[in-house]
């Protein structure tokens, strides 16, 4: 009788038949929506879910890559960086470099996350260093690239990420690629989304 039990219980886990702990694997995993082959729509439910889809980002991108993010205040946008970083096995916590306005972290590649929110003149990007780290081989990553989008060559990875409606936590982000480095990027997220 006990033996049966306990067969029983654990064939049940396996099946992955409880519903409350397939719903908390979910909440924390980009869901894909329905999209066009040059763009990715991804539902993100919870802050897991970004983080989660800044891992897979960190998994595919090789050095000199752009990511370029982009959306509202508080979108999510600087969270996302902080899964790129656990992704390229950076440990340091990620916050925003809205003062320092660059931040270099070491990784598999070296991350180096720009926040433009605050630069006011595009003079002012030649002093940031923007060209060196793009030119070093690491990965760059943007917030408010929107601000100053001739900043950087075009071939990058847009993310915008936004609310997903008033009052509701959720957030969406939509992925587009412009040129073939961030096709061939794009390509290989959505393959891997799609495991
Ligand atoms: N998918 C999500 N669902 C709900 N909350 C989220 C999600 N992703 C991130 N958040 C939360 O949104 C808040 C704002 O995140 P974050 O600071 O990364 O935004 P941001 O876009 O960088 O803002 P800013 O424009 O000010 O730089 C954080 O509390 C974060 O945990
Ligand atoms: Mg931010």
């Amino acid at each position: 009788m006990k033996a049966a039990k306990t067969s029983s219980g654990s064939g049940t886990r396996r099946s992955g038949a409880d519903p409350a702990s397939h719903t908390r694997t979910s909440r924390g995993q980009p869901q894909r929506l329905p999209s066009p082959p040059d763009l990715l729509l991804l539902s993100l439910a919870t802050p897991a879910a970004t983080q989660k889809l800044g891992r897979l980002l960190a998994a595919q991108c090789q050095g000199g890559d752009l990511i370029a993010l982009q959306g509202p205040l508080g979108a999510g946008k600087t969270c996302l960086v902080g899964g790129i970083a656990r992704g390229l096995g950076i440990a340091e916590a990620i916050t925003s470099p809205s003062f320092a306005l660059l931040n270099q972290y070491r990784g598999r590649l070296a991350l180096h996350h720009v926040d433009l929110y605050r630069l006011h003149e595009p003079a002012e990007l030649s002093e940031l260093g923007l060209w060196e780290a793009a030119e070093s081989g690491g990965l760059l990553v943007i917030e408010w690239l929107d601000r100053f989008p001739d900043a950087v060559p075009n071939d990058r990875l847009q993310v915008s990420l936004d609310f997903v409606s008033l009052g509701a936590s959720g957030r969406t982000a939509e992925i587009r690629a412009a040129g073939p480095r961030s096709q061939a990027r794009l390509l290989a997220l959505s393959q891997q989304l799609s495991r």
